[in-house]
């Protein structure tokens, strides 16, 4: 397998990934519209490759801490590996070889919304009460899924509220 960050060339191609792993096309329009988002940027997008085909993906995108101006944030969203391809470890390999280079890049802090005991093992660690906040409200039900993995000493104690891309910033995203 190699993960190598994406071109304009591969859109096709990731979007397929996504639409294959979540059986439906919404997050594959999420990713496409994230990469069209100005206010995404920069963003990390990788995508791992068997035999020069495609068969995970997965998309940081730029964000803020409100009242933290000097920190540099990145959300995790979305990550996808083919149906035939899980289970094998490529979503792990996306996701570390995302956060190495997100810690390489001086980012402080990545926030990501999902299954507590997929993201904990890369030491995502539950970001609630103490913060940062989610970008927009969310279920109590997500509370233990909304997670935080600080990358700096800067950003040991940050309680304000994410502030992220615009194309994500929408409570459609964030509700059950
Ligand atoms: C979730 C997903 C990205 C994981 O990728 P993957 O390549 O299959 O995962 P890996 O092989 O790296 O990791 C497998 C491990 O994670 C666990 N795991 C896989 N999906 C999981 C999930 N949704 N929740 C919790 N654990 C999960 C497996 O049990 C396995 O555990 P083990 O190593 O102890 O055996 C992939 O299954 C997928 O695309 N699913 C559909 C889309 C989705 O739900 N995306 C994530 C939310 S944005």
């Amino acid at each position: 397998m190699r993960i190598r960050e994406t071109t304009p060339a591969d859109r096709a191609a990731l979007m397929a990934v996504h639409e294959a792993a979540f059986g439906q096309p919404d997050e594959a329009r999420l990713t496409a519209a994230l990469l069209d988002d100005p206010t995404a940027a920069p963003t990390l997008s990788l995508l791992a490759e068997e035999e020069g085909d495609a068969v995970g993906h997965v998309l940081f995108t730029a964000a803020r801490i409100e009242g933290a101006p000097t920190l540099r944030a990145a959300l995790l969203a979305p990550l996808a590996v083919a149906p035939d391809a899980q289970g094998r470890g490529v979503g792990s390999a996306l996701v570390r070889a995302g956060l190495e280079r997100l810690q390489e890049a001086g980012v402080d802090l990545v926030c990501v919304l999902g299954d507590p005991a997929y993201y904990g093992r890369f030491g995502f660690r539950r970001a609630l009460p103490e913060g940062p906040r989610p970008p927009q409200p969310i279920p109590d039900s997500y509370e233990e899924g909304w997670r935080v993995l600080r990358l700096s000493e800067r950003a040991a104690a940050v309680d304000g509220r994410l502030l992220c891309a615009d194309a994500i910033d929408d409570p459609v995203f964030w509700a059950e």
